[in-house]
């Protein structure tokens, strides 16, 4: 056992067409930003759609231990009472993110904003991952790093400004991660924080913070970044917050219909927030029958109902910098791939090797245990498709990674053998009913 928890194997079988409406949960990256503005606004925030999987559930005990009172009043519609800016309370035990990479990151803004100590860790993956693109920044925003495992990972302890400082930074690699943290960390800083990227990544910390009341703009930076501006030390005021059904598990079922022959399936409200649905615009270039039946606004985001038919793909070039708006789904985008006719070529994914796992090992891994052949040059990965004739029959290693798991389901749902993964236990950390849904639409899993 690789977490210290049984592992829970799952197999998925070749299925009949998928049919049927559903709707994926709320977006996780809302659902953690929520409840971080939800903490550092006086007054209670109202949000409903909320993403209930286990990876912003410690958000949210995070952010009770800094000082939040936060209910659950129904399924996915929790009510969040805030301690306003500057004043958190400091923690008394570790913050434990489990295999949250972005919580932790956000979160470690927040406090470092605060002069408060606190002490985060997480599980075996988020162990492994990078913290020193978030301490970095903060250390030069008068964050102290009191203590942190080799390389700058957790369990750390930092120690947050006592007065924090603005800082102009330009993030070395297009995080929406690093720049939220630090935009958090400035929220408690007197003059202005500025982020320079030079490839955009998703917004939905500025969108969020200008709808709370912040002074916050962002303009354009050379051909693909953006400079955004925050005034510190605003008054937040609290806003009903509706999140919208999440892109990244949307491509799930997605993928699965465009692979399974006959399928046509409708995925509701889905957000198209331009910054999130590279995968979209790759898999129509791929040819793929994607359809939007009501574009509409929701929740300050756009969204549409996704009509999905299965298609006949073929390979394409994905460009290096398209990578941050699809950042999440080059697993099941390589399954899609797998299914296409001729090659496809995914540049510049070096951002994978340092997620929930190397994605990109594990992905390459998994394309070799079903009879896929690829190979990956420098940071780019190249898939040959072989138009339908998947042998499967593989089992798939997921390294705690919900992401790999609920990619090589999907490719079982097609494949001529079952495809079996090791352990599916962290898909609850962002789709908790991805099973029960799948299943709904007509996929076979035991
Ligand atoms: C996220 C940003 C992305 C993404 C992650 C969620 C966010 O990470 O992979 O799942 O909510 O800010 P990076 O910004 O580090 O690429």
């Amino acid at each position: 056992m690789s977490h210290g928890f049984e592992m829970q194997p799952m197999q998925a079988r070749k299925s009949g067409p998928l049919t049927g409406r559903v709707r994926v949960p709320g977006d996780k990256s809302i659902s953690h930003r929520a409840m971080i503005l939800g903490l550092l606004t006086i007054g209670e925030t109202h949000v409903t759609g909320l993403l209930e999987g286990e990876d912003v559930l410690r958000s949210a005990a995070a952010a009770r231990a800094l000082g939040a009172d936060i209910q659950r009043v129904g399924p996915g519609e929790w009510r969040v009472n805030g301690m306003g800016i500057g004043t958190l309370l400091e923690p008394s035990e570790t913050l434990d993110f489990g295999n949250a990479g972005t919580g932790s990151r956000l979160m470690m803004g927040v406090v470092g904003g605060h002069p408060i100590r606190a002490t985060f860790d997480g599980d075996a993956s988020l162990r492994k991952r990078p913290m020193g693109r978030i301490l970095d920044p903060l250390r030069k925003m008068g964050v102290e790093v009191i203590e942190a495992a080799e390389g700058n990972r957790v369990p750390l302890t930092i120690q947050g400004a006592r007065e924090t400082i603005p800082i102009t930074y330009e993030t070395p690699v297009a995080s929406a991660q690093i720049k939220s943290a630090i935009l958090f960390c400035g929220l408690n800083a007197p003059g202005e924080t500025i982020v320079i990227e030079a490839e955009a990544s998703r917004d939905h910390t500025e969108k969020m913070l200008a709808y709370f009341g912040a002074e916050i703009t962002s303009t354009p930076h050379g051909a693909h970044g953006r400079r955004i501006t925050l005034k510190g030390q605003p008054e937040l005021a609290p806003q009903p917050i509706a999140v919208p059904a999440d892109p990244s598990s949307a491509a799930f079922p997605m993928v699965a219909a465009l692979i399974v022959p006959g399928s046509d399936i409708v995925i509701e409200s889905v957000m198209m927030n331009p910054l999130r649905i590279g995968l979209i615009t790759t898999l129509r270039e791929m040819g793929a029958r994607i359809e939007e039946l009501d574009r509409r606004i929701e929740g300050g985001e756009e969204v549409a109902d996704l009509r999905v038919r299965h298609s006949l793909l073929k390979g394409v070039d994905v460009p290096a910098e398209r990578a941050p708006s699809m950042i999440d789904e080059y697993p099941v985008l390589a399954v899609a791939a797998a299914f296409a006719e001729g090659e496809t070529r995914m540049n510049g994914l070096q951002e994978l090797r340092v997620k929930e796992s190397d994605r990109l090992q594990a992905v390459a891994d998994g394309l070799k245990a079903n009879g896929v052949t690829h190979r990956i040059e420098g940071d780019d990965l190249i898939v040959d498709g072989l138009s339908r004739n998947i042998r499967g029959g593989g089992s798939v290693k997921t390294h705690m990674d919900h992401r790999i798991a609920m990619s090589f389901l999907v490719m079982g749902l097609a494949a001529d053998r079952d495809v079996g993964v090791d352990d599916m236990s962290f898909i609850a950390t962002s789709f908790p009913d991805f099973i029960p849904l799948m299943t709904r639409l007509g996929g076979q899993f035991a």
